[in-house]
């Protein structure tokens, strides 16, 4: 899948612009502050209807400006054309001419895997990173999991209003009941999703690592996945029951699937704990263009990749490498300030005073 045309109005620092970009590397280059982030952060938008840049969207409007508009002609399969238009009312979305009711309807569309520098921090973040990332990549690859998180998280807001009215433990239990088999579906498709993106990981960081640390990722749920319902369900309950009196004292649901985590272990040791700055880049990066390459076994389709400033985190010795790991990757867009030798094939877009300028190479 490719972006062939992206449109600009009011959308950060532009007023108004319109590049079409190759289907291969698309390297966005300038000065710092001439607005290339903002050109990934807009195709990112179109993709999960949220910024990576900003958790509010309604920031990316031009100040002074009203609303901003997106729009994107696309070659792929399932949607020819995509407009996007943020307003201090919301977001409004038209797929191919046609409004779509929820935004979630978009994120399996225009499939995107996003780099950015403050990746390379995932693994010392605090846990609520690395559960965005769980749920966003699974909500481009199933709509089942969309509908189950939806489902569950319904139900323990349910929970926790219930708690904070102290009602009887009997309406509690009930609800457990329904969240526990609800719980057992999402672990299940959460550590097939690890199992498989492990499998991408490990190949990825032996092909990018000079040293011989092995990597493998580390799934983190309360109760571990069992292949039988009834047994996963029998042990939720219990546990759940043992933390009724700490629930009811902080009138949240303490214990849950909604705690989630992963880590990567190098060589069996928690890679925040021991990694190295130099590891965890690696890693970071290895976790994204895993999940690109996930991406693309299971929709069938090449995501777009989108790699913010990645250049700056990397040795000549690892960019090298990663020219060479995107040639078999779909469209890409990398950002920099400019391009050096290792990148002196792709197309270059230069960003200078709001406008973008494809440079052509011999004249
Ligand atoms: N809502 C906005 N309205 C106008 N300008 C903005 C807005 N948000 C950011 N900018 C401008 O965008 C520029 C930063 O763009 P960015 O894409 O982050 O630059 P870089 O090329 O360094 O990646 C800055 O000049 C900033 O002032
Ligand atoms: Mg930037």
């Amino acid at each position: 899948m490719e972006i062939k045309k992206l449109k600009l109005t009011n959308f950060r620092n532009y007023n108004s612009l319109t590049v079409e970009f190759s289907p291969f590397i698309n390297f966005i280059s300038g000065d710092n502050g001439e607005g290339k982030t903002n050109i990934l952060e807009a195709i990112s938008i179109l993709s999960l209807g949220k910024s990576f840049v900003t958790s509010q969207e309604i920031n990316c409007i031009k100040i002074q400006e009203e609303y901003a508009y997106i729009e994107a002609e696309i070659n792929s399969d399932k949607v020819k054309k995509i407009n996007f238009v943020i307003s201090p009312l919301g977001k409004k979305v038209t797929l191919n001419g046609k409004e779509i009711k929820r935004i979630s309807e978009l994120s399996s569309k225009c499939l995107t895997v996003t780099f950015s520098p403050k990746d390379v921090r995932i693994f010392k973040d605090s846990p609520l990173e690395r559960r965005k990332f769980i749920n966003l990549s699974l909500s481009m690859l199933s709509k089942t999991y969309m509908n189950l998180l939806k489902q569950y998280n319904e139900f323990i807001k349910k929970r926790n209003l219930l708690l904070k009215q102290e009602i009887d433990w009997l309406y509690i239990l009930t609800l457990d009941e329904q969240i526990a088999p609800l719980s057992y579906e999402i672990v299940k498709i959460r550590t097939e999703f690890m199992k498989n993106l492990e499998m991408k990981v490990k190949q990825i960081y032996k092909y990018f690592a000079l040293d011989e640390s092995e990597i493998s990722l580390y799934y983190k749920t309360f109760i571990p996945f069992e292949s039988e319902k009834k047994e996963y369900v029998k042990k939720f309950l219990e546990i759940i029951k043992q933390n009724y009196e700490s629930d009811l004292k902080r009138k949240s649901s303490s214990k849950g699937i909604h705690y989630d985590d992963f880590t990567f272990l190098l060589n069996g040791n928690d890679i925040s704990i021991i990694g190295s700055q130099g590891q965890n880049r690696i890693a970071s990066l290895a976790l994204k263009l895993g999940l690109a390459s996930l991406v693309e076994n299971i929709s069938n389709d090449k995501p777009i990749l989108l790699l913010d400033d990645v250049l700056s985190e990397l040795d000549d010795y690892h960019q090298q490498k990663l020219v060479e790991i995107l040639k078999n990757l779909g469209q890409i867009f990398i950002s920099g300030n400019e391009v050096n030798k290792t990148f002196e094939n792709c197309v270059e877009y230069k960003v200078s005073n709001h406008e973008v300028r494809r440079i052509t190479k011999n004249g």
